[in-house]
């Protein structure tokens, strides 16, 4: 197991377990990561158009694929969002297309998120529709969404004119952030679950409980936070800009955490955001 471990989707197609996010990897950075991140086993890398790196990211996976010929395209997979102030059907077209001319070198996204639920009914129906052509003409291979609360993907299965289910729900997610509910709500209706800020952004490395189950697995933090993720059935996108600390955070398929581990880590009384939370923003009647 390792890197190519992956899911599959609704759509049929599989996602590796663990892909590297690069939001936050500096610009001048990031080719260079993702490079040195699939030499190191990787094969799933998540960017967004609000990151500024889509570029770079797509080279990076470019320069591999040119250096190592004996490995193909399909065996990488790259996702990319749409951002809150490109929803709408024109909009989105016009964020997608983009997307694509900064990932020209791969020919291809894997999949498309729309980035958080923030704007109105009509503009999230647009941005659905936008994207569902884009799937439809395999410029795009699958799309889905991220940070939707359970009432915006009713919302959203509930379109008259819906062709594609979101084929996942990239939200946050780790040991003080459980989300039983919404996790509950995807796994139902065959939505993989994506966990993003894996890792709590580092914020909770010191906690006790962590550190006492790392230390009887003879694990970092770091390790045992993913491996949690795995556990769960999560996509997991941990975060580095550090070319040292991807292999470690790749090695973590032969950790099983046990119930007591389980129940030591999790944490259900906290919901420790990191970041935003759009999983809460109000649809129109609730505004
Ligand atoms: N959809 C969304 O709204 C959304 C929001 C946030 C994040 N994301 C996605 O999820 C990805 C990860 O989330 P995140 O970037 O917020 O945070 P994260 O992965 O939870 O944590 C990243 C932090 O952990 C540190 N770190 C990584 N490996 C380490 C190790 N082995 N030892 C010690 N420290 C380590 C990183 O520092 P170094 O870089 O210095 O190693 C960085 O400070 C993002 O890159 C993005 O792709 C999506």
């Amino acid at each position: 197991m390792s890197g190519t471990s992956s899911y599959t989707l609704n759509s049929g197609v599989t996602i590796p377990k663990v892909g590297l996010g690069v939001y936050d990897i500096p610009i001048e950075a990031t080719e260079d990561v993702v490079y040195e991140a699939l030499k190191a086993g990787y094969r799933h890398v998540d960017s967004a158009a609000t990151y500024d790196n889509e570029e770079q990211a797509a080279n990076g996976i470019a320069r591999w694929l040119a250096e190592n010929p004996t490995h193909k395209r399909s065996e990488i997979f790259y996702t990319t969002k749409v951002f809150d102030d490109h929803h709408g059907y024109q909009l989105t077209r016009q964020s997608v297309e983009e997307s694509l001319a900064k990932a020209a070198r791969i020919g291809y996204i894997d999949l498309v998120l729309v980035h958080s639920p923030r704007s109105d009914y009509n503009m999230r129906h647009g941005t659905w529709n936008a994207l569902q052509e884009f799937a439809a003409s395999g410029k795009v291979k699958n799309i889905g969404v991220s940070n939707y609360g359970i009432k915006h993907l009713r919302e959203l299965l509930a379109y008259p004119d819906l062709k594609i289910k979101p084929a996942v729900n990239q939200i946050e997610l780790h040991p003080w952030l459980l989300r039983p509910r919404l996790v509950n709500f995807c796994k139902k209706n065959n939505i993989v679950v994506e966990a993003y800020s894996p890792l709590a952004r580092g914020y909770k490395f010191d906690d006790p409980d962590l550190l006492a189950v790392a230390r009887r697995h003879k694990k970092t933090p770091t390790q045992i936070l993913i491996a949690w993720s795995l556990q769960k059935g999560y996509v997991v996108l941990p975060k580095t800009a550090k070319i040292s600390r991807l292999k470690p955070n790749l090695d973590v398929f032969d950790i099983k955490l046990s119930t007591d581990d389980l129940k030591q880590l999790e944490k259900p009384g906290e919901h420790f955001n990191t970041g935003w939370d759009p999983t809460v923003y109000p649809l129109d009647n609730e505004k």
